[in-house]
């Protein structure tokens, strides 16, 4: 029997307000809200996203989540009464070259949408955080952990986090700071997947690569203090992020208090085994070349996931090669997309 996060007595329905809904990891977490019965409005500036990518049953509204006066009006004309906000930049290699940038999107319009939020009595506030806000560390990351982010768009992120709690701490808004560690894989109904132009994530790369769409893909690093040498990461499935989105909410409109958590799994795998499993599925011996390490980049980040789990998250797509499998049909199926 499938095991899923939903509640045995779900909360009242929220209309949600979704920023960045037209992208990766909201566009997923938008098709769970719609699953799980809420009302959703996106607001995307579809500087990443893609229009296409926003079903039907919820309302787009193109715009920039750092515009006070829109934001307000979207709030009021549309009764929201939970924001999710994803809006962000989201490339660690990207942040140190363009960190005023990063700093913009991620901290600055962060301040604006919280400042909207609170105007217009908005009383739950989800954010999509990162593991990136996290040092180095020898062993699973809890959330207790002190922050110590090492590069600018970890740094952005972990000052919006600290607007959040101050915020939550001063005004009638509840949030839930949810901490990702790598994303990956897609719709399991193949609805949506990782769409990105140019994408840098480990997975997507590989797959592109044993399917032609790039000639050779580069491995940063082989001298990590790692077992074998190559960086750990733990990968999440999206779909399995966006239920603990959903539970997020139906925690807050219960009432439970506002919380960070982080999100992830609890089990470490490093490049070069994703690049052997990416191999081994698709059945396509890709070339891989060594490259020196990427900046910014941490030997090991695996999250300690007990916390979610007590809430109730039960993953259902936790095996890596089910979420390279995803991938992989998506990354066939976007051949077909205009985007
Ligand atoms: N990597 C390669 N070759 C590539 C791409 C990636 O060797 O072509 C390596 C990276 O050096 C790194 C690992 O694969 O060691 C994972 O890299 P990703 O780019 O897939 O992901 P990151 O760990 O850099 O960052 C991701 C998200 C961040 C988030 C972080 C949390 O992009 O937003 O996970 O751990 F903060």
């Amino acid at each position: 029997m499938e095991l899923t996060t939903r509640p045995l007595n779900p909360p009242p329905k929220s209309t949600c307000l979704v920023t960045g809904g037209a992208g990766y990891i909201g566009g997923h977490t938008v098709l769970a809200l719609l699953d799980a019965g809420h009302e959703v409005i996106v607001l995307d500036d579809l500087s990443t996203g893609f229009r296409w990518s926003v079903p039907n049953t919820a309302k787009l509204i193109i715009g920039d989540v750092g515009d006070f006066d829109l934001v307000c009006r979207v709030i009021r004309t549309n009764g929201i009464t939970s924001i999710l906000h994803f809006a962000a930049k989201t490339v660690v290699p990207d942040s140190v070259r363009d960190p005023l940038g990063y700093y913009l999107a991620n901290a600055v319009k962060t301040q604006t949408l919280l400042a909207a939020t609170i105007s217009e009595k908005v009383g739950n506030f989800i954010f999509s955080s990162s593991a990136a806000i996290y040092g180095n560390s020898e062993s699973f990351v809890s959330e207790a952990q002190k922050a110590d982010p090492q590069s600018p768009y970890g740094r952005s992120k972990y000052m919006a986090e600290c607007m959040i709690e101050d915020t939550g701490a001063a005004h009638q808004m509840r949030y839930a700071i949810l901490r990702y560690f790598n994303v990956a894989g897609a719709d399991p109904k193949g609805r949506m997947g990782q769409s990105t132009k140019n994408a840098t994530h480990l997975i997507k790369v590989a797959i592109e690569t044993a399917l032609g769409k790039r000639p050779c893909m580069e491995i940063f690093g082989n001298d990590y203090p790692t077992p074998d040498g190559f960086a750990v990461r733990d990968y999440i499935h999206v779909a399995d992020l966006a239920d603990a989105h959903v539970l997020a909410l139906s925690r807050l409109q219960r009432g439970t208090g506002s919380f960070t958590v982080n999100c992830g799994y609890g089990r470490g795998y490093s490049v070069k085994e994703v690049v052997d499993i990416v191999k081994a599925l698709t059945g396509i011996d890709f070339k891989v070349r060594l490259a020196p390490r990427r900046a910014g980049d941490l030997a090991s980040v695996v999250a300690n996931s007990d916390q979610l789990r007590s809430f109730g998250w039960r993953p259902r797509f936790d095996e890596l090669s089910t979420m390279v499998r995803h991938a992989y049909q998506w990354e066939m199926e976007l051949a077909s997309k205009r985007h």
